[in-house]
């Protein structure tokens, strides 16, 4: 076996770089809950598509993605900008900025919702089953999207986001009513994963 100083001597200075630095950092950041005021404001315009917006993306999206949401709007980070993003099952994550609503179809279809920001509490949402939007991606690029099942109903779910409404708005007063009281007893237990009905 070689000695500590030969074993280093053997290694080039690019190889001794990169087994010593090869990590990623991201910024952990903070998913605000049901209650914060913030939640309810409607956000503003992004305007500038700058170096500050790229480096809050990175870390929103590896946000997303830790916490497993398949989206994740601005304002429930506490960046009140029309921003948000989604990620369906194996596609990658779309980034949908200063986002509008071009059309929905008639035809709505009920589908499980929920939100990482009222966690541990589901409901059946009635939504259009189509829509199409029109947005800037993270590189400053037009584009419009014509998006059906999940894809829709994320994109309609995050873009609700950005106007300060939450998906249990959409229910009526007696079920809202009834998972607010469901999630405040979750929130009062510590989200204890024993009192949840779903992994
Ligand atoms: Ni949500």
């Amino acid at each position: 076996m070689l000695k500590q100083p030969e074993a280093a001597a053997m290694l080039k200075p690019s190889e001794t770089v990169v087994y010593k630095f090869f990590f990623i950092y991201y910024k952990n950041m903070e998913i605000i809950i049901f209650g914060n005021e913030l939640l309810r404001q409607k956000a503003e315009p992004v305007k500038d598509f700058n170096r500050e917006l790229k480096t809050f993306l990175e870390n929103f999206l590896n946000t997303m993605r830790k916490e497993k949401g398949i989206g994740l709007a601005g304002p429930q980070v506490g960046f009140m900008k029309r921003i948000f993003a989604v990620q369906t099952e194996k596609d990658v994550p779309l980034v949908f900025i200063n986002p509008s609503i071009v059309e929905t179809s008639q035809e709505m279809v009920k589908y499980e919702e929920g939100c990482l920001s009222i966690p541990k509490v589901w409901a059946e949402i009635t939504r259009p089953e189509t829509v199409r939007v029109q947005a800037w991606n993270e590189r400053g690029r037009p584009f419009t999207l014509e998006a059906e099942g999940i894809l829709a109903r994320a994109v309609l779910h995050e873009y609700d986001h950005l106007e300060g409404i939450l998906f249990i708005d959409r229910l009526s007063e007696l079920k809202r009513n009834k998972l607010i009281a469901k999630f405040e007893k979750i929130r009062a237990l510590g989200y204890a994963d024993t009192v949840c009905g779903k992994p």
